[in-house]
This record gives structure tokens, C-alpha cells and sequence, in this order.
């Protein structure tokens, strides 16, 4: 049956515009006050909090509503008398009087009182339950600003000429050094894609297609031991150029996050943003992602800082070889590369590294263009001839056809989030994340998978010994 539209519903918040008006709203309720032949419930949209007040032929229905049951109510707005008027909220200047109440759904009484918050409760519950977390104040202002966020960053990219390209999901695994996520080939059976643990490579074959300005709002996978600021599953705006030089590609991004500080209510301890070299970093701070707040109990503080020339190397010692210090692809110093053979230690590379606040948000570099030296790199940190093609005989033949200098960097997004909102764990920016042991409890993920898809894929389980 197709309902039929009798009233617009407007949004709560929107109801302070119509004193006087009939209206209609919807929402869930958030709470209920029993005062004698009235009843009054606060209603709850993603706009606000209203409240309503039935009486008369009303009272009897509204007297069986409950929390987080589902309404839809017809009634007049009025001002609220002087002495009434509650300043804590931003319809607290009015209220309306219901003249039609249908209940559209009800609900089993909640784990938790959505109106109290789910500050103190326990985070499997949270996240058993998430859909219910999420109606909370806190949770959904978290989520309307990641919005905000991500709106801004596409903009402010747009203007600057930056286009959107979305990269596969099933790909080749990219040496992050994070270990992958795979998906077993149903129709190449024993092959199979990695999921990408960042879309370097393929932002790099971008600029060789002479798309020149990229950026995406990727999402990465990486199977790596968690904690507050990990995720298994996670969000990076993800950024190349071509022909940059690296102050370009940093002032771009500081810009961007001068904006972002902005219309999060946030004040700057560094504007332009401090740079530091890595070893002033290390020396001065002992860390490569230093707090640099002034005032580190201020909650509306953004230390950023730049940390460069970094060392393209570091030592490996128990698998007793030299790792890159931030990924293969990093372009060393032209300077230095006649230490590569001699001093590798000593050889910096062109990365760059955005911290705030004690975390890393944001990492990148120029990169290297030239197939000879790159070749050089893989060779340098020991892969033979063989694996140099397997894994990047692609990179290395697309270098042949005009690469252009390129550069670039990631900032993850959830983590920018968290610094944002105040909160301690990416997981509270996240509208579904994961659990420190890397479950879903809300789809209850991962999960088993029947014998017959497992045969599809050729795959046989070995019980854990
Ligand atoms: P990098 O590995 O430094 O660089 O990642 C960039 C940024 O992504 C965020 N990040 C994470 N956030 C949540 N959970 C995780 N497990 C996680 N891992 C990383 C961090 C980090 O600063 N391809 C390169 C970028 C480049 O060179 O352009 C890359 O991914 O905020």
C-alpha cells in the first residue's frame, strides 16, 4: 500500500521557525515525563530535540509510549512561557502540543538509555548494538563531522584541480609493511588478490597516465596488530601529483588542514606548521611524532608539525636487513645516493611525515621516476631478480614510458577524526569499526562460510593443531 503523504514533515530543529504553525514531525522518542493529565516526551531527530506535550484525548496513547519507540505527531508549536524556556537546548524557546500521535514502530527496551549517552558502557554492548550507539549525541556528532570533513577535503580538492579516481579494491598486494588481507580466485584457483594495504602503486601509474592531479578517499586494509589509532580497516585521503616539488605538496596540505581546523572550532599552535627534521625530532623529542601543544589539556589545541629528511633506511635486526623507513618507493636524496653502497644509514630520502598531537596523520614523499633507480632500491634491500618482477615488473615497465617526477601523501582520516572530535580511540569516528581482536560484532564478522563456497574456492580449513 503506498501511504499517502497528508503533512510535509519538517526537521525538529526547523520547528523553531513555525510559532504558532501546525507542523508535522517524526522521530524516535527520547524520553517520557508523566506529570498528572499530561504527558510530555522529548522526540529526537538527527536535527534536535523537541518537546511534546499530549493531554486530553491524547493522553491515554501517549501514556503507553516508551524509549525509542517510533512516532510521527502532528500539533502546534508554541512559545514557551517565560519561566519554561530551556536555554540548553536549541528548541528550547518552544514547544508543541500534539494534536495527532501515530506510532510508526516499537522497540524492545534498549541495553542502554540512548538519552543518557554510552559514555560508561561497555563496548561490546556499543557495538553489538551499534545502530543504537549511533543515535547518541556524541557518536552522531562524530559522524555528521567526519562528513563535514570529507565534503571539505573534496571541495578544497576540486578547486585545486584535483580529480577523484577510484582504484580497485581487489588488487595486488603492495608492500606496505603491514601483512595483507587475500581473496581466494574462484575462477583461478590457488591465485589470489590482495587487498590494498594503501593504493601506492596504482596512484603511481596514474601519474604515468598523465592524470597529474589525483586524490581519493581510499579505504586500506591492513592485517597488523591493533590499538587505539589502527584499524584493520581504514579510511586515507589519498593524494599524488606530478612535477611537485615537496614544499608543494605540503603546502597544499597544510592549507587544507588550516581549513579543516577551522571548521572544527580549533585553534593552531603552529601556523605555518613547525618543520622539523627528523633528527632534530629524534634527538629533541626522542620520538618521530612528537605533542607539541602548549596546553596539552586543552581540548581545542592542534600541534602540527612536518617532520623531514628523513633516512631512507633503517637496520632490520632480526631479519637482519635494511627496511625502508617509510616505503620502497620513497626517492632518496639525489645528493645521497653515491652512499647507498657505502653508508646506507646516511642516505635521506625525500619523505615527509604530518604529525598532530602526538600521532602521525599523515605520511608521503617524492617518488622515484627513474626505473634505473628504483630498480637499484629493490636491489639494495635484497630482492632478486625474480621477485623484483613478479612484484613490480608492472611499475618498472610503466617507468619505461614517460613517467613525469611525481610525489605525494596519505593522511588517514580516522585519525584526523579522533584528534578532531576529542576522543581517544579511532573506533569512536568509525560508524561500524572493528574490535581490538579484529571482529565486527554488529554483522558478527568474520564468520564461517559454507562447505560448498570453501570447494568452490579450493579451499580445505586444516583444524588448529
Ligand atoms: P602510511 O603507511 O604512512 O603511508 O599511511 C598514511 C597514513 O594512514 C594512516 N594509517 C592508519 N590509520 C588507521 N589504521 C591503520 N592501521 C593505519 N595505518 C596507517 C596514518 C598514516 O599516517 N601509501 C603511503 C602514503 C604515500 O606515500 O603517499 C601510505 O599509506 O594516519
Amino acid at each position: 500500500m503506498i501511504r499517502l503523504r497528508s503533512m510535509e514533515r519538517i526537521n525538529i530543529l526547523k520547528t523553531t521557525e513555525y510559532a504558532g504553525k501546525k507542523v508535522k514531525v517524526c522521530g524516535w522518542v527520547h524520553s517520557r515525563r508523566d506529570h498528572g493529565k499530561l504527558i510530555f516526551i522529548d522526540l529526537r531527530d538527527r536535527s534536535g530535540l523537541l518537546q511534546v506535550v499530549f493531554s486530553g484525548e491524547l493522553y491515554e496513547k501517549a501514556n503507553k509510549l516508551r524509549s525509542e519507540w517510533v512516532v510521527e505527531i502532528e500539533g502546534v508549536v508554541n512559545e514557551r512561557p517565560k519561566g519554561m524556556i530551556n536555554d540548553e537546548l536549541a528548541t528550547g524557546q518552544i514547544e508543541m502540543k500534539a494534536e495527532r500521535l501515530e506510532i510508526l514502530n516499537k522497540s524492545e527496551t534498549p541495553p542502554f538509555e540512548v538519552s543518557e549517552g554510552s559514555e560508561g558502557i561497555k563496548e561490546e554492548i556499543r557495538l553489538k548494538y551499534r545502530y543504537l550507539d549511533l543515535r547518541t549525541e556524541r557518536m552522531k556528532n562524530n559522524i555528521v563531522l567526519r562528513h563535514k570533513v570529507v565534503k571539505l577535503i573534496r571541495d578544497y580538492l576540486d578547486e585545486k584541480e584535483f580529480l577523484e579516481i577510484e582504484t580497485p579494491v581487489l588488487t595486488k598486494s603492495t608492500p606496505e609493511g603491514a601483512r595483507d588481507f587475500l581473496v581466494p580466485s574462484r575462477l583461478h584457483l590457488g591465485e589470489f588478490y590482495a587487498l590494498p594495504q594503501a593504493p601506492q602503486q596504482l596512484k603511481q601509474l596514474l601519474m604515468v597516465a598523465g592524470l597529474e592531479k589525483y586524490f581519493q578517499i581510499a579505504r586500506c586494509f591492513r592485517d597488523e596488530d591493533l590499538r587505539g589509532d589502527r584499524q584493520p580497516e581504514f579510511t586515507q585521503l589519498d593524494f599524488e601529483m606530478s612535477f611537485p616539488s615537496q614544499e608543494e605538496i605540503m603546502e597544499i596540505i597544510e592549507e587544507l588542514m588550516i581549513k579543516i581546523a577551522e571548521l572544527a572550532g580549533k585553534k593552531l599552535t603552529f601556523k605555518p606548521f613547525k618543520i622539523l627534521t627528523y633528527k632534530e625530532c629524534m634527538d629533541k623529542y626522542k620520538t618521530d611524532s612528537p605533542d607539541l601543544r602548549k596546553d596539552k589539556n586543552d581540548p581545542d589545541e592542534l600541534a602540527f608539525a612536518w617532520v623531514v629528511d628523513w633516512p631512507l633506511f633503517e637496520w632490520n635486526k632480526e631479519e637482519k636487513r635494511y627496511d625502508p623507513m617509510h616505503h620502497i618507493f620513497t626517492s632518496p636524496k639525489e645528493e645521497d645516493i653515491g652512499l647507498l653502497e657505502k653508508e646506507p644509514l646516511k642516505v635521506r630520502s625525500w619523505q615527509h611525515d604530518l604529525v598532530c598531537n602526538g600521532h602521525e596523520i599523515a605520511g608521503g614523499s617524492i617518488r622515484n621516476h627513474d626505473p634505473k633507480i628504483q630498480k637499484k632500491i629493490f636491489e639494495f634491500v635484497g630482492l632478486s631478480e625474480e621477485e623484483i618482477n613478479n612484484k613490480f615488473g608492472h611499475l618498472l615497465r610503466a617507468f619505461e614510458y614517460g613517467a613525469p617526477p611525481h610525489g605525494g601523501i596519505a593522511m588517514g582520516i580516522d585519525r584526523l577524526l579522533m584528534i578532531l572530535a576529542g576522543e581517544d580511540s579511532i573506533r569512536e569516528v568509525i560508524a561500524f569499526p572493528k574490535t581490538g581482536d579484529g571482529r565486527d560484532l554488529t554483522m558478527e564478522a568474520p564468520s564461517d562460510v559454507s562447505e560448498k563456497q570453501l570447494k568452490e574456492l579450493g579451499i580445505k580449513i586444516r583444524k588448529k593443531d
